[in-house]
């Protein structure tokens, strides 16, 4: 679920009992049914925007252009269309707008309520696709299906995170990012297999109105679950909440457990403006990296290829299939290469990883700019493409995937759910996810005109990003591999360039820098929306 449980803590560094139980593991599956939902709808609209049926049907101009380009033509222009980014985008605008107000309704009705609402949102969303007649319906669709997103975005990983033991809460945290990429490989597997076997229409509508499966799966299991014990006590529910935590841990006594939870819940009762609390002298370093970390992720241009790599090979000159099928091998190398994350995130730390990953990342980017320049120049005119040409554009594209899959794809989730102290996290949560789908619905929107107008120097532009970010995060990203998360503050407060806001004067920074920050970030976020 966009990856991002926040990982509460024991409390205390304390060990309470409990058992990995039949209860955990149907939330689990929960928490990956969102995540797949997640991950589908990443990949599935490349693939159906590049299938000639389904351009024919909606976008027809762009099917003219598109199939009257000879190969002598210029090829970067010819899937050129607003319309048709939109219809990729518009899911991750609804989703930052519902991710806002269903962080609100989690509180105070509770996780279940909020999930219910994204599994039917997910249906209705996937009936309007799938029956789609014409454009607006698709977009109505997608914005129903973002709403569904926003929505479990913000409820499941809390679900989850509350309900599991919380000795496995970090291990599940990078789980999430896996559920994605499974997703995004189901995605780019039906593209492939039902354009390939299926005839007209109903490939696009399968494809599209798939996603009610897992929607109601969703919907009807968490009508069956109960609510998590923290959200009972949060509401006044105390036996309720009991209850539930003997249930869900199978011991006798949760006595510890529960009153930790109690007074965790009498704590964040007592801050009351989270919101303007964020923005707190103290908060500063962690808040710069809940901005930057996802702005980040989504600056390496990855969704250019989990987006539009069907559209991207098709314009490097592939046939239909061919581009299916390369981009289901761009599906697997996503998948089997977070494994590698997943085992090492603890050992090697999160810095080398993020490192490590932006180096790859920048080598691929280069060689991908390299090898579009000298086929296609600034004509855009490729001539004959040879099989050489193409396995090289296709093992450079997976070897920049691979990158990212294990060290900005998980990274991007977890660094941010846990530097931030547990009073202003969930706040914390909340700004993450909607920076990520922000900046996700800039890169789909204006995918395919940075393709027309940059041309080869598309890969470029993100190249000098992950350039960018990798100093950023060498010179002020502390290392948190194996720190606990109530200690974490003593990360920052002994990093050389982040301890002044710790021990300087607060009265001299604390009013002013907070309102300049405010007006900063909000005059960067109407400049992002007006991009778009
Ligand atoms: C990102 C998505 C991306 C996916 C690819 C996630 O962590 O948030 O935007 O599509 O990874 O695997």
């Amino acid at each position: 679920m966009a990856g991002g449980a926040f990982a509460p803590t024991s409390g205390k560094g304390k060990e309470y009992p409990g058992k990995f139980t039949g209860r955990v593991l149907l939330t689990c599956i929960f928490a990956a049914t969102g995540d797949l939902i997640f991950g589908y709808d990443l990949g599935i609209s490349g693939g159906v925007t590049s299938m000639d049926v389904f351009l024919k049907k909606f976008f027809p101009d762009v099917y003219k252009r598109e199939s009257s380009v000879k190969p002598s033509d210029d090829q970067y222009c010819k899937f050129d269309s607003q319309i048709l980014t939109l219809f990729t985008s518009s899911l991750y605008l609804s989703a930052l707008v519902s991710s806002i107000f269903a962080s609100m309704a989690t509180r105070k009705y509770g996780r279940r309520p909020t999930m219910m609402t994204s599994g039917l949102l997910f249906a209705a969303g996937a009936i309007v696709n799938g029956l789609a007649m014409n454009v607006p319906m698709l977009i109505i669709g997608r914005l129903l299906l973002g709403f569904g997103i926003g929505c479990a975005n913000q409820s499941v990983p809390i679900y989850l995170s509350e309900v599991a033991p919380y000795k496995y809460r970090g291990a599940l945290n990078m789980t999430f990012q896996l559920f994605i990429t499974i997703g995004i490989l189901i995605a780019n597997f039906l593209n492939f297999a039902f354009a390939k076997w299926i005839e007209g229409e109903m490939a696009w509508r399968l494809n599209l109105g798939g996603v009610i499966v897992p929607g109601l799966i969703i919907f009807i299991g968490s009508c069956l679950l109960p609510d998590t014990p923290n959200s009972e006590i949060e509401r006044g529910n105390y036996d309720r909440a009991k209850e539930q935590l003997l249930k869900l841990r199978k011991v006798d006594n949760v006595d510890e457990e529960f009153n930790d939870l109690v007074e965790a819940s009498e704590k964040a009762k007592l801050v009351q403006h989270a919101w303007l609390n964020i923005f707190e002298r103290k908060y500063r370093p962690q808040l710069f990296f809940a901005f930057c970390i996802p702005m980040f992720q989504q600056l390496t241009g990855m969704n250019v290829i989990v987006f539009y790599a069907p559209i991207l090979f098709k314009t490097i000159g592939f046939g239909s299939n061919a581009s299916l099928f390369s981009s289901l091998i761009t599906g697997i190398v996503n998948m089997l290469a977070t494994f590698v994350s997943i085992s090492t995130v603890d050992k090697f730390g999160r810095k080398k990883l993020f490192l490590y990953g932006g180096l790859q990342m920048l080598v691929s980017q280069i060689v991908i700019t390299i090898a579009i320049a000298m086929k296609f120049g600034l004509s855009g005119n490729p001539g004959v493409i040879s099989n050489g040409y193409a396995y090289t554009v296709v093992v450079f594209i997976c070897v920049y995937v691979a990158a990212f899959a294990w060290s900005w794809g998980p990274l991007g989730w977890l660094v941010p759910s846990e530097i931030f102290p547990l009073e202003v996290r969930s706040t914390a949560q909340s700004i993450t996810v909607s920076v990520n789908m922000i900046i996700t619905f800039v890169i789909a929107q204006i995918f395919t005109a940075m393709l027309c107008h940059l041309k080869f120097g598309l890969f470029i532009c993100f190249a000098v990003c992950v350039i960018v970010m990798s100093i950023v995060i060498y010179k002020l990203l502390p290392e948190t591999k194996g720190v606990p998360i109530e200690e974490m503050t003593t990360v920052w407060r002994n990093h050389p360039h982040w301890s002044k806001y710790f021990y300087e004067d607060d009265a001299k920074f604390e009013t002013n820098k907070s309102i300049v920050i405010g007006i900063l970030l909000s005059l960067f976020l109407v400049f992002i929306l007006r991009l778009a």
